[in-house]
């Protein structure tokens, strides 16, 4: 394994130019929007590319700053990766150089450690950076290498990074883990689906990303299956082969559209919208006072007898799928505040996920904190422009909802988060008839 290539990580290089969005509040959104690929899926695909030689090519891919990270780290690799058109991309890794993933592409993607299972079952070894550094307790990464470890790999954890090994094929086994893990799960499938023999994995996430990943690895040969809600199995194969995949739409950016017509009392047909992976969602945007009717292939936001302001309050609480999704929670919360009375909300999943709700008071919301999973918020409140910081991609896009429904002219900054997960999240605001421009702020 070795190369002329000079070692640098492109991604790296590239100065990073910091933008605000300038959104000026107040009016309705009306008109149809397309939901793009979704993000979560696109990005495990790439990565299971890595488990073949041969040619996958996939379409719908959403063109956001992660699939960006993703495809710059598999070229660091050594993987081939072509981008044909728009929305379509084709990885060949039959040559893989360098079994490696570094510190900068971890800081920059979580998502990177998806590379684990695929790179450790192909190849036998690959060194992962940690993406939470040292930091303890939050995004751990423990249940990926507990699974990796069940599956006969020696990992060693030295200085920030993983080591691991596995001398021969890895080995089926039973994986049980003591919580469900969406790229735990994910991670897992892609290692058992190059081991010897038989893998259980119990309890498997059952997000519907989980299930399009199967969908790919079955057409690349693979023998999974999902035994029952909650157990994937997987007859592990010598070799998969290359295949084409359509990626899944987006139902968080879909959930991201209902909330912006109905925050701003409009009227909005989502395309490519999948209201069957919306189900606790739309049921709380039901109680909420939403009204929305599905189509096969859309969601239409209607407006009912209630609006911003007369909503219903509800109290909410984020779960593993088929429970309300966390990156759902930000958004929710927004409209929350346009309902008249208290809602209380239970972040279950993710500690930090309730931190936004800071910026949001200085938009107007009436937010109380009570601890890391627990707050309440009541309206309805008036909300006004204000100049906010973005935290991070969910949080992000939950302050333009806020800012769209605010009086006046905010300015966000940090509008790079929004870029990581969502394609042209502007374009399509402006498309509706919103009043928002991306504001350069010089190189960061
Ligand atoms: C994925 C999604 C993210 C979503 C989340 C929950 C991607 C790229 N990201 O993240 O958008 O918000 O699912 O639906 O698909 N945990 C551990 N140890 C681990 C792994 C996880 O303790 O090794 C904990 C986490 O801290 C969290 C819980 O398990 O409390 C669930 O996290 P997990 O489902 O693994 O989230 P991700 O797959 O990272």
């Amino acid at each position: 394994m070795t190369s002329d290539r000079p070692f640098h990580w492109e991604y790296e290089e590239q100065p990073v130019e910091r933008q605000a969005f300038r959104v000026t509040g107040g009016r309705a959104l009306h008109g149809r929007v397309r939901v793009s690929g979704s993000k979560n899926a696109a990005l495990k695909m790439l990565a299971a590319a890595t488990l073949t030689g041969e040619r996958c090519r996939f379409t719908n891919v959403p063109e956001i700053e992660d699939v960006r990270v993703m495809v710059e780290v598999l070229r660091d690799l050594g993987a081939t990766v072509d981008h044909p058109a728009p929305n379509t991309y084709e990885v060949a890794a039959g040559d893989v150089e360098w079994l490696f993933v570094p510190l900068e592409a971890a800081a920059k993607m979580r998502a990177s450690f998806i590379l684990l299972g695929p790179l450790l079952a192909r190849f036998g070894r690959v060194i992962m950076s940690n993406p939470g550094g040292d930091r303890i307790g939050r995004r751990p990464v423990n249940l990926h290498v507990d699974a990796m470890r069940a599956l006969g790999a020696d990992i060693e954890y030295r200085n920030g990074y993983y080591f691991a090994r596995s001398p021969g094929r890895l080995r089926g086994t039973d994986i049980s883990f003591p919580k469900v893990t969406v790229m735990g799960t994910e991670n897992a499938i892609l290692a058992a689906s190059l081991a010897e023999g038989r893998t259980v994995i119990r309890p498997a996430a059952q997000e519907p990303e989980v299930d399009d990943l199967i969908l790919l690895l079955q057409k690349m040969g693979a023998e999974v299956e999902r035994t029952e809600s909650d157990t994937i199995v997987v007859e592990g194969q010598r070799r998969l082969r290359g295949a084409e995949h359509n990626v899944l739409p987006d139902r968080i950016e879909a959930g991201t559209f209902v909330v912006a017509a109905a925050v701003t009392g409009g009227e909005v047909t989502l395309d490519s919208a999948p209201c069957e992976h919306l189900g606790a969602f739309l049921e709380v945007m039901n109680d909420i006072g939403v009204p929305l009717a599905c189509g096969t292939d859309s969601i239409e936001v209607r407006k009912g007898d209630k609006g911003p302001g007369e909503y219903t309050p509800v109290d909410v609480e984020t779960a593993p799928y088929p429970g309300l999704a966390t990156d759902l929670q930000p958004p929710t919360s927004v409209l929350l505040s346009q309902a008249a009375g208290t809602s209380r909300l239970h972040e279950s999943i993710f500690e930090d996920r309730l931190d936004w709700l800071e910026q949001f008071r200085r938009l107007g919301a009436n937010v109380e904190l009570h601890d890391d999973h627990h707050a309440s918020i009541t309206g309805p409140s008036r909300l006004h422009a204000a100049e906010v910081e973005m935290g991070d991609l969910r949080a992000g896009a939950s302050l333009m909802l806020a800012a769209l429904a605010a009086e006046g002219t905010s300015v966000i900054h940090g509008a790079h988060h929004v870029r990581r997960g969502y394609e042209n999240i502007d374009g399509k605001f402006l498309d509706l008839g919103a009043q928002i421009e991306r504001v350069s702020e010089g190189a960061g």
